[in-house]
């Protein structure tokens, strides 16, 4: 599997997106982390479609990897692909229509992915694995960047890693919360390719941040 950065952009400085973009999307750093949140799914409210098409303007060459922490979501697909979302990521818990939901990112055009909660099992995805693009896999409870890494959320990466290859599937693992430069061997090591990084990027030196990331993921693809 390909090993992507995606750096998150709810850690970023909203007042000053661009220049925290600068120094996070360098060469190499192909995805953006879009959380949207809707205050109802997970407490908190961050940002919906007018500020994804600035950023699509911003980055126009930049796979937008939306994280849809909102309820029903169903109801906003199209609004989402017209501000130039490139994958859309959908709660197993947020929708009682995840199949619906999930072939309707599929026909608007867009890559689709489904995420589970810390608290989720893997068996309640397994029906629809074989319809997506990516798994998303929360490693902390989700609302909030800057949270701790829960450890055993790593076993159902390993699980869908297993299962994966079982079923003759290709989908993504992508890992979401509280990795950090120093448990990134770990997370590799439990099969996720695609590893969201929040506070650990956008904090203090953002370039010096996104390269060691990079350099940790491509020497790991090496291996
Ligand atoms: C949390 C979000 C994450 C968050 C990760 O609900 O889904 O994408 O930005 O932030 P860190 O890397 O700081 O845990
Ligand atoms: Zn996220």
């Amino acid at each position: 599997m390909e090993m992507i950065l995606a750096p998150s952009m709810l850690s970023a400085n909203f007042a000053h997106l661009g220049e925290d973009f600068a120094q996070a999307m360098q060469p190499g750093v192909k995805w953006l982390h879009v959380d949207v949140m809707d205050g109802h799914f997970v407490p908190n409210i961050s940002f919906g479609p007018p500020v994804i098409s600035s950023v699509r303007k911003l980055l126009p060459e930049t796979f937008l990897d939306v994280h849809m922490m909102v309820e029903e979501p169903l109801r906003f697909v199209e609004d989402y692909k017209n501000c130039g979302a490139d994958l859309l990521t959908i709660h197993a818990e947020a929708t009682v229509h995840l199949e619906e939901t999930i072939e309707a990112v599929r026909a608007a055009g867009m890559k689709v992915g489904v995420a589970i909660s810390p608290a989720t099992p893997v068996e309640d995805i397994t029906a629809v694995l074989s319809r997506v693009d990516m798994v998303l896999v929360m490693s902390v409870v989700p609302g909030y960047g800057g949270q701790s890494l829960i450890p055993h959320t790593l076993d159902k990466i390993r699980e869908l890693v297993t299962l994966r290859k079982k079923l003759g599937l290709k989908y993504d693992i992508e890992i979401d919360g509280g990795v950090k430069l120093d448990n990134l061997d770990t997370v590799l090591e439990s099969g996720a390719n695609v590893i969201v990084a929040g506070s650990a990027i956008f904090s203090g030196d953002i370039a010096g941040n996104a390269a060691a990331f990079l350099e940790k993921l491509q020497a790991y693809k090496a291996v």
